[in-house]
């Protein structure tokens, strides 16, 4: 068996700065270990090796018949449902991929820019006016009215708020790193199921869902819950997609703007030429804050083939990884790694094997085109509306939530209003 090299703690100790501290501990890895490295999770009977070189990553994503690891299961079956696009594998992922994949491209997701400069245009207005707040709710806020509006096409503004209010629980439940610990525990000695809880406001939030697709049913409109309708779906399998498309696309887009934001407020430069408004110069300052900032650290495949990288061969069965914060600051691919410098995407965008924020292959994010729209026009109208500046001294330090990469104080900014 092939033995790759990694950290000798025990997997509760690796688990724990990997929860706790994972840049630091990513790092300590890469000083230690070089491109490639396996990590021990506490539950897990085989460890996760972690690659960030691009030829590496090219391979890996490269191979459409790789499957998931574990990991995306355990975390995400009881609340998202069985039948989620994330955790659907082999010939049905990929029917299931074609189907949604359309609302999320061109013409059709260009109809939502409308959307979410409204919904950002009145969530400003709640703002405080020169004095500190954490900006990091609002952008969640936001990405969640938008995906109520544009993904499920809820107009009722009372059944919008209920529904956000819900949703808005069953994430702050999942967010805490306890959590996530406490189902790595019951894991590895079964005891009680931790998701319990959570499964029963998913049944709560299934209630409201069928109103809407009822309703959708009856009477179609433009938005992504009446296209999966019109796809032929049945109403079991769109409340997973439903779900999938809220817990996926809400909470990451929100931690990406708020991340920007911080990476703004500390480059006053930077943050005057993006309020000139130039399209390139925006899209330009949403791939550089994906590089330096990703929100997602992993998106692993277990191999189904055996995998050469650095020398060693990988067998079937070995979970695979990006480690993708390492891959985005290589000095081989970015000249001064850690510098936040828009100008360097300018020419043209990254190469996919060393920009990886959104996963690759035949399973990359379907929203990622979404995703990049909505933070372009969401900054776009902030910054046309506020003049922003950093309300606390040090940058934000990366915290968990969820399976994300979180500014841990919320992104404290001072805005007030423009002209
Ligand atoms: C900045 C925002 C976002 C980030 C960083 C992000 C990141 C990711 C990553 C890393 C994956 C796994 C890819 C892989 O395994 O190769 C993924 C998958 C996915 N994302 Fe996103 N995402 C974002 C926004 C969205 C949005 C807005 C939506 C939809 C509204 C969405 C829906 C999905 C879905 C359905 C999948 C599963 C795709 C599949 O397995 O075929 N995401 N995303």
């Amino acid at each position: 068996m092939t033995v790759i090299p990694g950290p000798s703690a025990p997997p509760i100790l690796q688990t724990l700065r990997w929860l706790l501290r994972p840049i630091s501990f990513l790092e300590s890895c890469r000083r230690n270990f070089g491109d490639t490295f396996s990590v021990r999770f506490l539950g897990f009977e085989t460890p996760m090796v972690m690659l960030s070189d691009p030829e590496a990553i090219r391979a890996l994503y490269g191979n459409a018949e790789h499957g998931l690891p574990p990991g995306r299961t355990i975390a995400l079956l009881p609340i998202l449902g069985p039948r989620s696009l994330l955790l659907l594998e082999g010939k049905e992922h990929l029917a299931r991929r074609k189907l949604m994949l359309p609302p999320f491209h061109g013409e059709r997701m260009r109809a939502y820019e409308a959307t979410v400069r409204d919904v950002v245009a009145q969530d400003v207005e709640t703002w405080p006016e020169g004095e500190p707040f954490a900006v990091h709710p609002h952008m969640q806020r936001i990405t969640l009215e938008v995906i109520l509006r544009a993904v499920f096409g809820v107009t009722d503004p009372h059944r919008r708020t209920r529904l956000a209010e819900r949703v808005g629980q069953l994430l702050a439940d999942t967010a805490s790193w306890s959590l996530q610990l406490a189902v790595l525990v019951s894991r590895r000695f079964q005891g009680p199921d931790p998701l319990a809880r959570l499964q029963q406001q998913r049944r709560a939030i299934d209630a409201m869902l069928d109103i809407e697709i009822a309703e959708r049913r009856d009477d179609p409109r433009e938005d992504i819950l009446s296209m999966l309708i019109e796809a032929g779906m049945d109403d079991a399998e769109i409340r997973d997609q439903l779900m999938t498309l809220l817990l996926a696309g809400h909470e990451t887009t929100a931690t990406g703007l708020a991340w920007t934001l911080d990476l703004l407020v500390r480059h006053p430069h930077t943050l005057q030429r993006l309020a000139e408004g130039d399209d390139r110069y925006t899209r330009a300052v949403v791939t550089e804050a994906l590089r330096l900032r990703p929100v997602v650290p992993l998106a692993g495949r277990r191999l189904t083939t055996p995998m050469q990288v650095n020398g060693y061969e990988l067998p079937p069965g070995t979970d695979v990884t990006p480690a993708i914060w390492l891959a985005h600051t290589r000095a081989d691919r970015y000249p001064e790694p850690f510098a936040f410098r828009p100008e360097r995407h300018l020419d043209g965008a990254p190469a996919t094997s060393s920009w990886v924020p959104f996963g690759g292959g035949v399973r990359r994010c379907i929203g990622a085109a979404f995703a990049e729209m909505e933070m372009r026009v969401a900054l776009t109208e902030i910054v046309k509306r506020r003049a922003l500046e950093a309300a606390a001294k040090d940058a934000e330090r990366v915290a968990r939530r969820n399976v994300t990469f979180s500014p841990a104080g919320g992104t404290r900014v001072i805005a007030r209003r423009r002209g």
